[in-house]
């Protein structure tokens, strides 16, 4: 197959929700679709369970396992579909973030009864951030769940994107008939049935005779109103919308029962974009350059301390990868080869000895990648869009073995290089402070500094709010800022400047009192090459 027809046939995209919304039964019942597997019941293992949340050991033994499900490839209608799972566990947001990087594009699951979520919002503000187009699956509608046109416009509202129903529910929960699908004129019954994949369906138009026979006088009555009210309201569906991160085409079903699952995945076949040009510090990498590169955006740690060795999850982007070639690293200006990259299919790892731009390769790692490290064959330059967000909770690091501080300088750098956390440098005194979405990884971090690097540490609570990465035009004033926040600036791992706020309140109030100095959210600031 040709280069550009591998290219072509590609789609790299990941289930995003709140936790608990469906995505781990619309993953399993995506593959099932895609002949991946056979049974449904398969994906469970990569879901951290509810039960473990306060026992980070088995969190990281299930996320351990996951790794094995961390890119689940399939074929369907001649593509070749690439999911990769993000993380369900609130603490492990940020996983979620970086993924969400490596991906062209996102299907976000929505539970019909508890409408839009919290961890919905800020999933999508990193899509929009990105413009990644993205597909609604407003699920459990075998459940009471909110009006739909209610729940359109909590979408609306709290995801600032605009939407469009492609298909159309015929009442909810006990009453729930199925839907009608508008663009293809199709009437879709629903059925409880967790595991077979047939559908009930029928050809018909709105105005045909025959709907109240089959939806009974006043479910048709109303599916027609409705419908009549969706096409006044909303602008056609627009492809070009939608790929440009604007418009949201919305289905809507039941992923444990097989319903509307596939119509979300033959629209999802249709529309979804092909692997994109990404944005460099250099200039935009067109998929179709013959020369390879790609960047890091996950890093999993062996847990069984008899393997120290890493697994780096490499997107690539343009080229092809092969194994055994030579390939640069840019941040280290070193040349590196990889014997034996894999592939995540399924359960098993396989050898993988080339892959293509959407593809994502495992490499085996021995503390040469961090986050965001670009390999290339040669050319300088780095992927940009994978910044680090400021992290919700902070901690001073103290040392609690002084004969051990090498080690325990070792682990956090490495253990913050594979991203469980981001490390700031107090301007004050050399002092660390490790910040993280979730309390889980302060656990974690101890342990594993602990067994792994034979350093101990404790954790002493910080009143930090956020984190704001600062930039200035002019060195002096910036200079001047740092000397005078002292106690409040740090530098992260890059030795970028960073304003630590009690509060958002403390962030407007310095803002506003120094409009020299810019204050971002996210590490990411420099100026692009635009696409
Ligand atoms: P997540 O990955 O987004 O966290 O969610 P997951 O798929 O695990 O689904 C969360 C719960 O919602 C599961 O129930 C699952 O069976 C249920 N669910 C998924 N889709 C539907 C649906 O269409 N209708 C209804 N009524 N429920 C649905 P659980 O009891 O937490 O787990 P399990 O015991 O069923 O595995």
């Amino acid at each position: 197959m040709s280069y550009q027809n591998e290219i072509k046939k590609r789609r790299t995209f990941a289930i995003i929700s709140h936790p608990d919304a469906g995505k781990t039964t619309l993953t399993e019942k995506l593959l099932l679709f895609g002949g991946a597997i056979q049974t449904a019941g398969a994906v469970k293992s990569n879901k951290i369970k509810k039960t473990a949340t306060s026992d980070f050991m088995e969190i990281e033994k299930q996320r351990g396992i996951s790794v094995a499900t961390s890119v689940m490839t399939f074929e369907y209608k001649d593509l070749l579909i690439n999911i990769l799972d993000t993380p369900g566990h609130k603490d492990f947001a940020e996983d979620t973030y970086r993924t969400l990087t490596a991906v062209d594009s996102v299907i976000l699951v929505i539970d019909c009864v508890k409408g839009v979520e919290e961890q919905t919002e800020r999933l999508m503000e990193v899509c929009r951030m990105r413009k990644t187009p993205v597909i609604i699956f407003i699920n459990k509608l075998d459940r009471e769940g909110q009006s739909p046109f209610d729940l359109l416009d909590e979408l609306e509202e709290k995801l600032k994107i605009r939407v469009r129903p492609l298909t159309w529910p015929i009442n909810m929960g006990s009453q729930f008939k199925g839907v009608y699908s508008m663009y293809e004129s199709k009437l879709y019954f629903f059925r409880i049935n967790k595991t077979k994949v047939e559908e009930d369906v029928v050809e018909i138009g709105l105005d045909a005779d025959n709907l109240p026979h089959l939806l009974g006088q006043r479910d048709a009555d109303t599916l027609r109103e409705e419908v009549e009210l969706i096409e006044g309201v909303y602008d056609p569906f627009s492809e070009e919308a939608y790929d440009q991160g604007d418009l949201a085409p919305v289905f809507f079903g039941s992923a444990i029962n097989n319903f509307g699952v596939k119509e979300l995945l033959d629209t999802f076949c249709e529309i979804s974009p092909t692997p994109q040009p990404r944005l460099t510090d250099l200039r935009p990498i067109d998929p179709l350059e013959n020369k390879l590169s790609g960047f890091i955006f996950k890093i999993h740690a062996n847990l069984d301390p008899r393997h120290r060795d890493r697994i780096a999850f490499f997107r690539v982007c343009s080229g092809k990868f092969e194994r055994g070639k030579f390939y640069h690293h840019v941040r280290l200006n070193k040349d590196l080869r990889f014997s034996s990259p894999f592939t995540f299919m399924a359960s098993d790892k396989s050898i993988l000895d080339e892959g293509f731009p959407g593809d994502v390769v495992g490499l085996y790692d021995t503390g040469n990648f961090k986050i965001g490290d670009t390999l290339t064959e040669g050319e300088n330059f780095h992927f940009s869009g994978i910044p680090s967000f400021s992290p919700e909770i902070f901690k001073e690091l103290i040392n609690l073995d002084p004969m051990k501080s090498k080690q325990l300088e070792k682990g956090i750098q490495q253990l913050t290089d594979e991203g469980v956390a981001q490390l700031f440098t107090l301007e004050l005194g050399n002092r660390k402070i490790v910040g993280t979405v979730g309390e889980l990884q302060f656990d974690v971090i101890q342990y594993r500094l602990e067994h792994e690097y034979g350093a101990k540490c404790r954790w002493v609570p910080m009143n930090i709010a956020k984190a704001c990465w600062l930039t200035a035009d002019d060195k002096l004033k910036m200079s001047e800022f740092i000397r005078l926040k002292g106690n409040q600036i740090a530098f992260d791992k890059d030795q970028n400047p960073v304003f630590l706020a009690e509060s958002e309140w403390m962030i407007r109030m310095n803002r506003d009192n120094n409009p020299d100095i810019q204050f971002h959210y996210t590490s990411e600031f420099k100026t692009e090459a635009a696409l």
